[in-house]
């Protein structure tokens, strides 16, 4: 039986269009997604929006537009650009679908019938233009609420309340010892420190007097669920094999929820805390989910652009929808996807470190290898190889070096560090490169002497041209099919196949087309 691997990313708000840290994480999950695919696991890869919420409804307001159509418009333009990067999902969790709410309001109900919700009042600072509670943390240094919450008034609220503290315990201890449940291990120690201060239960509904565009609740419809409590359901209520609210044992779920979860969770570092460290796995652990089904959170940096965090009102928000059409969909996810550490810190976005990037690396590295080793075995062997026992060191350090590439290449993709992957498979088209100068063919074909020696370095740089076209076949799916296009390989692309030696004695080569055609263009907007 093939492992069931669930990977899920954040849904992302419907109040804006996609951004560029939209994308990153997008393409981030649908690589490491291929890459399981690709080493014959069997996987569901689960993305969405998240479409209530007072930012929503304040959008739709200004733009005088109904909530429903807001979020519609929005969504299109989040499943036109999922598209156009080749992202490969398998299901969409759209918050606004029957399902989802149905599941909301059923944990709802059994967490009311369980004593672990509880209506309160509770009094506090109120912007009456941000229609939201103000908190210590918004006011300003001399300790008052600046101009653009306008007027702050006391207003005294009854709400539901979520029995978060009591969980604050067991929290701790299942950070304590489990060590996978966080990636990277610092965003553990940060979470760790977050829950230690942890106080208070957590506030779940919203009066519909102050918002309306939400989840109803099932036993009180003057309330609506607070977004993050519906937004966090999604993985579950769009799990394969569906979650039934109702049964509070993993044991009572339907068998195929049971096969596929826990879930792998990709997110950006600023819904760590509380979000999905705290309140979600609180949740869950409410829901009577063991320490063992905990879903494991893969958290990653941000994308910053000039030293700045993006926003739109400061007017840098780079548009992926732009940049693949100005360069291509695999120019943009190879470039998301080398240059940042995942599992590390922030990076600094550039336009022209992806043109530098794609030119060196791509153009010049990868493609320049494929067309030259097409290109010489046409012209030396009308494209023809043949399999022949030569002993020379420097190919045989090449194949004796795919092995270890690949066990790294593995270790780096298991570890969500697509950086490092990437690197390992550029290593070895680097390694050709550096052969084909060695070995100069050129010269070879001209002497009759070593027929068989060139014979034996065209069929290795075939030979790792293919391993190669694997093992980046998850961040470039069509680059991938069109290497094996050119090499005519009819084997499907998987890891099962990148041990040495699989084209046969005779093996046909293709044609050569230019597979990553330089970018000449100076960067959009900067001459
Ligand atoms: O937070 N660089 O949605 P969102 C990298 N709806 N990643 C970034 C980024 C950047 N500059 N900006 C945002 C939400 N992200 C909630 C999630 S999940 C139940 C609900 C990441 O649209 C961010 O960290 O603000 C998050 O993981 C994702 O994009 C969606 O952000
Ligand atoms: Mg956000």
């Amino acid at each position: 039986m093939p492992e069931s691997f669930y990977i899920c990313t954040a849904i992302d708000y419907t109040n804006g269009a996609p951004h560029i840290g939209h994308a990153y994480e997008k393409v981030l999950a649908d690589v490491i997604a291929r890459y399981r695919r690709l080493k014959g696991e069997d996987v569901f890869f689960l993305t969405g929006v998240d479409q209530h919420g007072q930012k929503v409804q304040q959008s739709a307001e200004q733009a005088g537009i109904s909530p429903e159509k807001f979020v519609a418009q929005n969504t299109a333009k989040f499943v036109a650009l999922w598209k156009k990067l080749d992202i490969r999902y398998d299901g969409w969790a759209a918050t606004i679908e029957p399902q989802h709410k149905k599941c909301v309001q059923k944990i709802l109900a059994r967490l009311h019938d369980e004593g672990q919700l509880y209506k309160a009042s509770q009094g506090g600072h109120y912007s009456v233009r941000q229609e939201q509670f103000l908190t210590d943390k918004e006011r300003g240094p001399d300790g008052e609420f600046g101009p653009e919450w306008g007027k702050v008034e006391y207003r005294e609220e009854e709400n539901y309340y979520f029995k978060l503290a009591r969980h604050k315990e067991w929290l701790l201890g299942l950070l304590d010892k489990d060590d996978d449940l966080i990636t990277p291990a610092f965003r553990r120690a940060e979470l760790r420190n977050a829950v230690a201060k942890l106080s208070g239960d957590l506030c779940v509904s919203r009066p519909k007097a102050r918002l309306s565009w939400g989840i109803e609740f099932p036993f009180d419809p003057e309330f609506v669920t607070y977004v993050w409590f519906d937004a966090l359901v999604n993985y579950i209520s769009f799990a394969p094999g569906g979650y039934d609210p109702t049964r509070s044992t993993i044991n009572d779920q339907p068998s195929t929820f049971r096969e596929w979860w826990p879930a792998t969770i990709v997110i950006g570092k600023d819904i760590l805390i509380p979000a999905h460290g705290i309140y979600w796995m609180i949740m869950l652990h409410a829901l009577g989910f063991l320490d063992d089904e905990m879903p494991r959170l893969v958290v990653h940096g941000w994308w910053n652009i000039s030293g700045a965090k993006m926003s739109k009102s400061l007017g840098n928000v780079v548009d992926p929808d732009k940049l693949a059409d100005s360069y291509g969909a695999e120019a943009l996810r190879y470039y998301l996807m080398a240059d940042i550490s995942t599992t590390g810190k922030d990076a600094e976005f550039s336009e022209e470190r992806l043109i530098v990037r794609y030119n060196t690396e791509l153009a010049n590295s990868l493609g320049n290898l494929l067309n030259r080793t097409i290109n010489m075995a046409q012209r030396y062997r009308d494209g023809v190889l043949r399999k022949v026992a030569v002993e020379h060191a420097a190919l045989a350090r090449l194949a004796e070096r795919v092995p270890e590439i690949c066990s790294r290449y593995s270790e780096a993709m298991v570890a969500f560090q697509v950086d490092a992957a990437l690197r390992e498979a550029l290593a070895l088209a680097g390694q050709c490169n550096l052969l084909v100068e060695s070995m100069a063919p050129w010269k070879l074909a001209k002497n009759p002497a070593e027929t068989d020696l060139l014979d034996a370095v065209l069929y290795h740089l075939a030979e790792a041209v293919r391993i190669i076209a694997i093992l980046v076949a998850p961040v470039l799916p069509e680059a991938a099919k069109g290497i094996f296009v050119q090499l005519n390989c009819a084997a499907e692309l998987s890891l099962g196949q990148t041990d040495w030696g699989r084209l046969l004695d005779g093996h046909r080569l293709g044609t050569a087309r230019p597979l990553f055609p330089r970018i000449e263009t100076a960067p959009a907007g900067r001459g």
